[in-house]
């Protein structure tokens, strides 16, 4: 069928706009902006589809669209910025299980189907059963629900034993189209398992990487959607979100030093690895004497990590830096790929507490700069700064690239304890002897230097 004119511009202009949208988000910038565009575009497309002619089920999806808009603007107002990972992990499921369920529904006429439709609408439905059950997992590990890391004996021989009957399945029913129902319930049943199977072993600190994975997944089973259902919207914005996802995994694993390979098939579980033992103590410090510090240095880089992102702790953090500044002291973020807990925390947290641009830095652009600094101050970091990812073969992190913290003249470092990073490996940059210790939670103890700076004019 043809569809009219109308219901075709609303799809593409939806569609240039997801484009537009997503290119605003590749700077902290316009990201609102681009969020707001790919926003329109989404309504645009989504009204566009109902104005197909001949359409039927039109109060069910209308409920279907209450219901989800509902469900998603009261979780999207409420949920914490560091519980930001499930959340994009549930969400991404449920795009993966919709591809998944279109492919259902088209099984059921795959009579009216060529053999590339049927073969394009089993793609979609592996992929997407795959993503929506792996999604799910990670949703469970990262929210706390599933503390524990299941591995089977023989993972890696199930999980391409599953793989291989799920599409030998899926060739049967291409070649015999239309399958019979319990054919199809068979292979859906496999799909859903492999996405179970695959992902439970996988410990938390690799999640991240996992969800940015089956996001691309759900990318691709989506555009293949598209194309069974001849709707070009649902095709580019598939593209555009399996391609940025892709991108999105590799940067991520690269940043981790970790290939994506051994995420899947050799997770580390978490709760730390060995690494070589530690020789020293760490030494500690007053809030006192590391606001004097910092008052009456030259240039001191800031590194945030996980540990501020929990406590909050960006608006007293910039207060601070603005007093720095103003009585002269050159100040700078380094940020580094994986600090905190998703791709660009620390940048969304720092801008929402207004840090313009101009003073954040990645790692490649500052990391020659940590020798000139008189002070490198890391607040709630730990992995992203340990030295021990450049020397010590043991280390579970060893050669992910690190912020050159240890470098700078002096470093203090605001934690609450001796608690380890993510990894679950000591830091050997505590122990050495330029660097001094600000135990406490990091908003507290920002609040703290800030009234000591004040107090010294
Ligand atoms: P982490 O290595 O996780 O260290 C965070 C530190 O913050 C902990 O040592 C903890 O020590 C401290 N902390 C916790 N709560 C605090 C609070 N309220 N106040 C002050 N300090 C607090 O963080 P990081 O350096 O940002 O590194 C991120 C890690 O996550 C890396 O291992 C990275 O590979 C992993 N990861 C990140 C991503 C992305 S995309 N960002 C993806 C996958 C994995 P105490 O308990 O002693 O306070």
């Amino acid at each position: 069928m043809t569809l009219p004119l109308y219901v075709q511009g609303a799809w593409f202009t939806g569609a240039l706009l997801f484009i537009f949208g997503l290119k605003g988000m590749s700077s902290p910038a316009s990201a609102r902006k681009g969020i707001v565009w790919a926003g329109y575009g989404m309504l645009i497309a989504i009204a566009g589809t109902f104005l197909v002619p001949g359409l039927k089920n039109i109060a069910l999806m209308a409920l279907a669209l209450v219901i989800g808009g509902a469900a998603a603007w009261i979780s999207g107002k409420r949920v914490k910025m560091t519980d930001m990972p499930q959340m994009v992990a549930i969400y991404n499921g449920m795009g993966g299980g919709a591809a998944a369920a279109i492919a259902a529904i088209e099984f059921a006429k795959a009579d009216t189907h060529s053999a590339v439709v049927t073969t394009l609408a089993v793609l979609g439905a592996l992929i997407g059963s795959v993503s929506f059950t792996g999604s799910c997992v990670a949703y469970a590990k990262l929210q706390g629900l599933l503390k524990k890391t299941y591995r089977l004996p023989a993972q890696n021989v199930v999980n391409v034993l599953l793989a291989l009957t799920a599409i030998g399945l899926g060739g049967a029913m291409i070649v015999m189209a239309p399958a019979q129902p319990e054919l199809i319930l068979v292979f859906f049943a496999i799909a859903l398992i492999l996405g179970l199977i695959v992902t439970l072993p996988i410990g938390g600190a690799d999640m991240p990487v996992v969800i940015s994975l089956f996001n691309a997944f759900t990318g691709l089973a989506v555009g293949f959607e598209g194309y069974v259902l001849g709707n070009p919207a649902l095709i580019i914005a598939g593209i555009v979100v399996g391609a940025a996802g892709t991108l999105l995994t590799q940067l991520m694993a690269k940043a981790m030093n970790r290939p994506i390979s051994n995420i899947l098939f050799t997770p580390m579980t978490g709760g730390g690895g060995a690494g070589e033992a530690i020789e020293g103590t760490m030494k500690e410090l007053s809030a006192i004497d590391a606001a004097a510090m910092m008052r009456y240095a030259s240039k001191v880089i800031i590194v945030p990590g996980y540990g501020m992102a929990v406590a909050h702790a960006q608006h007293k953090v910039w207060e601070m830096t603005s007093i720095l500044e103003e009585a002269g002291v050159e100040v700078k973020f380094a940020i580094h790929p994986v600090a905190g807990r998703m791709p660009g925390h620390m940048n969304v947290l720092l801008a929402e507490a207004g840090v313009p641009y101009d003073k954040i830095f990645d790692l490649e652009e500052i990391n020659g700069e940590f020798g000139q600094a008189d002070v490198a101050l890391i607040i709630g970091a730990n992995d992203v700064v340990n030295p021990s990812a450049r020397t010590d073969k043991s280390s579970p992190i060893y050669g992910m690239p690190i912020l050159n913290a240890d470098m700078a003249q002096n470093v203090i470092v605001i934690k609450r304890g001796k608690g380890t990073g993510y990894s679950g490996v000591e830091n050997a940059l505590f122990y050495t002897d330029n660097c001094r210790m600000l135990y406490g939670d990091a908003q507290p103890m920002a609040g703290h230097i800030i009234q000591h700076l004040k107090a010294m004019g």
